[in-house]
C-alpha cells in the first residue's frame, strides 16, 4: 500500500519599516503580536556591536517592556550575544543561546527577539530554530545587509570547518522590524558592504533598481540615511518577492538566483579568515561574475563595465590579494568555490548570471580558465585602491 501523505502550511509574516522601534510611542511590535490573550513572554538578544553603539538600548527595551505589560512580558532584561562572524563560527554560541532560553522557561508559545547583524540573527535563529523544535522568532536586523537581505528571509545557520553557512535551517521568521536608526553608527565597512547585495539582487531581477543606485550613489556614500532606507526598501521588497513567488522558498531546487557572485564571494571569505566581510566579498563576486557573464556574452562589455563602476561609486573595492591565491599544484584556490557551491545545494552546479541587466540566467559550468582571466582582469582594471575619500 502507498499512503501519499500530502499537507500545505501557510507561511506568512510581517515585515516592518519604522523608526526608533523602542520609544514608548512607537506601537510596532505591539501591533505585529496577538492583539488577545495573554502577553507574550518574550527574551531579547542583542548583538554585542550594536549594544556596544547604544549602551542605553537594553534599558530603552526593558522601559518599553514596563510600559506596555499588556503586550510583553521580559522573564529577564535582554541580554548580550556575541555580534560579527565570530557568532556562526563557533556552534557553542548557538548552545549558550538554547541554555539561556531554557533558562527564561521559553516555550513554544513564547517569542525570542533577536536585534543584529546578518551573522548574529543567522545564529541566534538557528537556536530559536531548534529550541522545542522552534520556537518563534522576531528579527530586529540593525545593518543594511540584514535589513535588506539576510534578515527579511527565511533561513539561519552557523559555519564549520571553514564552510559557510554548513549548518542551519530553513526557518520564517514570526515578524521582521526593520528600524533604519540603527544605521547611523554602523561603519564604513558595513554600510557599503551591504550596498552590494541591493545592487546583486538589481542586476539580475529589476534594472530600474539599478538607474535608482546609480541615481543614490552619491548619497549612499555620504551616508544618506533617507537614501539607504529607499535603497533597503527596495531591496527588501524583491527579496520577499522572490521568495514569495520564485516558487522554490526553502531552495529545494538546483538553482539559487539570489547567490548570484556568492560562490566566490563566500569562499573570499573563508580564505581571508573573515577579514574580508560579507558585503565586501560579494561585490569582488559580482565584479568577478559579470566579467564571467560578458565573456559568455549575457551582458555587454558595457554593462561589466556599468555594474564594476557602480560598485566602486558605492566604496566597494573589487580586489582583494587572495584572488590570486594558488595551491602547491598551481590552482587558482578560488575555484574550489564552485565545487562548495555546488555541494552546498547538491546535484548539478547551478550559477545565476545576468542576461542582459535586470534579467538572469542559470548556467551549469563555468570554465576555470574564464575564471583566471575574470582576476587577470580584475587585477589589471580594479587593484588600485578606491580614492581616500570614500
Ligand atoms: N540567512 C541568510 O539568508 C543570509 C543571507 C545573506 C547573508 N547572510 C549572513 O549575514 C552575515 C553578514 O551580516 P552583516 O553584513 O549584517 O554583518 P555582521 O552581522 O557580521 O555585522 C557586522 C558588524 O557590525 C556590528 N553591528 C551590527 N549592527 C550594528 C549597528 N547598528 N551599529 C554598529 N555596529 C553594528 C556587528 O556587531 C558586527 O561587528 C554573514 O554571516 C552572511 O553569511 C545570511
Ligand atoms: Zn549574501
Amino acid at each position: 500500500m502507498v499512503h501519499r501523505q500530502q499537507f500545505t502550511v501557510p507561511v506568512s509574516y510581517d515585515v516592518v519599516f519604522t523608526r526608533d522601534l523602542f520609544a514608548l510611542t512607537n506601537l510596532a511590535l505591539a501591533n505585529v503580536l496577538p492583539q488577545a490573550g495573554s502577553p507574550a513572554r518574550m527574551a531579547v538578544f542583542i548583538d554585542s556591536g550594536v549594544q556596544q553603539a547604544w549602551p542605553g538600548l537594553a534599558g530603552k527595551i526593558a522601559a518599553w517592556a514596563r510600559a506596555h505589560n499588556d503586550a510583553v512580558i521580559l522573564p529577564e532584561p535582554p541580554m548580550v550575544a556575541p555580534g560579527g562572524e565570530q557568532a556562526k563560527n563557533d556552534l557553542l554560541f548557538v548552545q549558550r543561546i538554547t541554555h539561556q532560553l531554557q533558562r527564561m522557561q521559553i516555550c513554544r508559545h513564547s517569542y525570542v527577539m533577536a536585534i543584529g547583524g546578518g551573522a548574529m540573527l543567522d545564529a541566534v535563529g538557528l537556536a530559536a530554530a531548534v529550541f522545542h523544535r522552534g520556537v518563534r522568532l522576531i528579527r530586529v536586523p540593525t545593518t543594511v545587509l540584514a535589513q535588506a537581505d539576510s534578515g527579511v528571509g527565511v533561513k539561519n545557520s552557523v559555519n564549520l570547518d571553514g564552510v559557510k553557512n554548513l549548518i542551519g535551517t530553513f526557518a520564517p521568521p514570526y515578524a521582521v522590524l526593520n528600524d533604519t536608526l540603527f544605521l547611523q553608527t554602523l561603519d564604513e565597512r558595513d554600510w557599503r558592504g551591504g550596498i552590494a547585495e541591493a545592487l546583486k539582487v538589481a542586476a539580475i531581477k529589476d534594472a530600474s533598481f539599478l538607474d535608482e543606485l546609480e541615481r543614490l550613489a552619491g548619497a549612499l556614500v555620504a551616508r544618506d540615511l533617507d537614501a539607504m532606507e529607499t535603497v533597503v526598501k527596495r531591496c527588501a521588497r524583491l527579496h520577499l518577492d522572490h521568495i514569495a513567488t520564485g516558487g522554490d522558498p526553502f531552495e529545494t531546487g538546483l538553482a539559487r538566483p539570489l547567490d548570484f557572485g556568492h560562490w566566490a564571494a563566500h569562499k573570499l571569505e573563508s580564505m581571508t579568515n573573515f577579514a574580508l566581510r560579507h558585503g565586501e566579498a560579494v561585490a569582488i563576486g559580482i565584479a568577478l561574475d559579470v566579467y564571467c557573464a560578458a565573456r559568455l556574452k549575457f551582458i555587454t562589455a558595457g554593462e561589466r563595465d556599468r555594474i564594476c563602476a557602480l560598485l566602486r561609486r558605492c566604496g566597494l573595492q573589487l580586489w582583494h590579494p587572495v584572488l590570486e591565491k594558488r595551491s602547491g599544484s598551481g590552482a587558482l584556490l578560488v575555484l574550489n568555490g564552485l565545487e562548495e557551491f555546488r555541494q552546498h545545494l547538491g546535484g548539478r552546479l547551478t550559477l545565476t548570471m545576468p542576461d542582459g541587466l535586470g534579467r538572469k540566467r542559470d548556467i551549469h559550468s563555468l570554465a576555470p580558465a574564464i575564471v583566471a582571466d575574470g582576476i587577470a582582469w580584475l587585477a589589471a582594471t580594479h587593484k588600485q585602491p578606491l580614492p581616500a575619500s570614500r
